[in-house]
């Protein structure tokens, strides 16, 4: 089995306050590395670096909402004033607002987006200007989601951000592939503040929370576990026996980990000289329209009663 060594090394998490965020904090500091938490709310960032520190590992918060330069320098240079550099960069922080498109207000679309898409632009920027100086290579993790890869009702501006993260990952992944730099996006699936409303999966979080395990069909089919779950692809992808994975989107939640596929063409059909919009009519049913592509999050497959 290797062994994930970190000892050394110097991440940012983003709103790793809580859920998804703390677990991979707290998986980078039990693997060695040190670690600048950050979320909006300062209580919770405290009690991520109590915990950490009480872990007997190192960490310490910077307090401040991402979504421009000015945060993701200052993350950025938090790390390097207390640890001296930085080698891992997780952008995890992120909210929603979920509305059909017919009564997104342009709030709802631009809060989310400018968590989550301008959050990761920025400090991805920040860190990869720090990391190409230092010259030794890094690792940044940037986090998707199913419903950017597939569609999901309701998430207009969520579904844009997270299908924006993946296609900078491929893009980044070519940019920095010089530097030693990887570049994947993560696309989680846990029991989080996030997801504990939605109604399918409610019943069994509430029984999580009362300590029962969740069952086999949601660890393995649904791919949904907890936090912690989810967090040991954040070491390993920060870790030398990752280096050479980048440009790609991970799956991961309960007992599963997944690749997922990038989008390419998968038929096509050609016309001497060019289509017209008669030929199209005439000819897609039957050429390369006659398996169109399924959209959506499958709807989860509870066992039979
Ligand atoms: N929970 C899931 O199943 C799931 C699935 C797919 C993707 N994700 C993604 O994983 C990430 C974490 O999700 P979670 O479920 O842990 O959510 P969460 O709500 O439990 O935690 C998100 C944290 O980010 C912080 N935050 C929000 N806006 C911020 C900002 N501008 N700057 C800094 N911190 C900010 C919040 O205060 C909170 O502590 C998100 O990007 C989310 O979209 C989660």
């Amino acid at each position: 089995m290797p062994s994930i060594d970190l000892t050394g090394k110097a991440a940012v998490v983003t709103g790793s306050g809580r859920g998804l965020g703390l677990a991979y904090a707290h998986a980078l500091a039990a693997h060695g590395a040190s670690v600048v938490i950050n979320d909006v709310d300062e209580a919770v960032a405290e009690q991520a670096v109590k915990s950490i520190t009480a872990a007997g590992g190192t960490a310490v918060a910077e307090v401040v909402p991402v979504g421009t330069t000015e945060a993701a320098d200052r993350l950025v240079g938090r790390a390097v004033e207390e640890f001296g550099r930085l080698d891992i960069l997780v952008t995890n922080a992120g909210i929603l607002r979920d509305k059909v498109l017919w009564k997104m207000t342009d709030e709802d679309f631009d809060a989310v987006v400018t968590t989550h898409l301008k959050g990761t632009f920025t400090c991805a920027r920040a860190a990869a200007v720090r990391m190409r100086e230092q010259g030794e290579g890094g690792t940044l993790i940037l986090v998707g989601s199913p419903a950017g890869q597939r569609g999901n009702f309701g998430q207009t501006n969520y579904a844009a951000a997270k299908a924006g993260i993946a296609a900078m990952a491929r893009t980044w992944s070519m940019e920095l592939g010089r530097a030693g730099i990887t570049v994947n996006a993560i696309v989680p699936v846990a029991a989080t503040a996030m997801t504990e409303t939605i109604p399918a999966f409610a019943p069994y979080i509430e029984a999580m929370k009362n300590g029962e395990p969740l069952p086999a069909f949601l660890r393995k089919g649904e791919g949904f576990g907890t936090p912690e779950d989810c967090a040991a692809l954040v070491p390993f992808l920060a870790s030398e026996a990752a280096r050479s994975i980048t440009g790609q989107a991970i799956g991961i939640g309960g007992d599963k980990v997944a690749l997922w596929s990038h989008p390419q063409e998968i038929s096509a059909a050609y016309a001497d000289g060019g289509w017209t919009p008669e030929t199209l009519a005439d000819a897609f049913p039957t050429s390369v329209g006659a398996e169109l592509q399924t959209v959506g999050i499958p709807a989860p497959k509870f066992p039979e009663a």
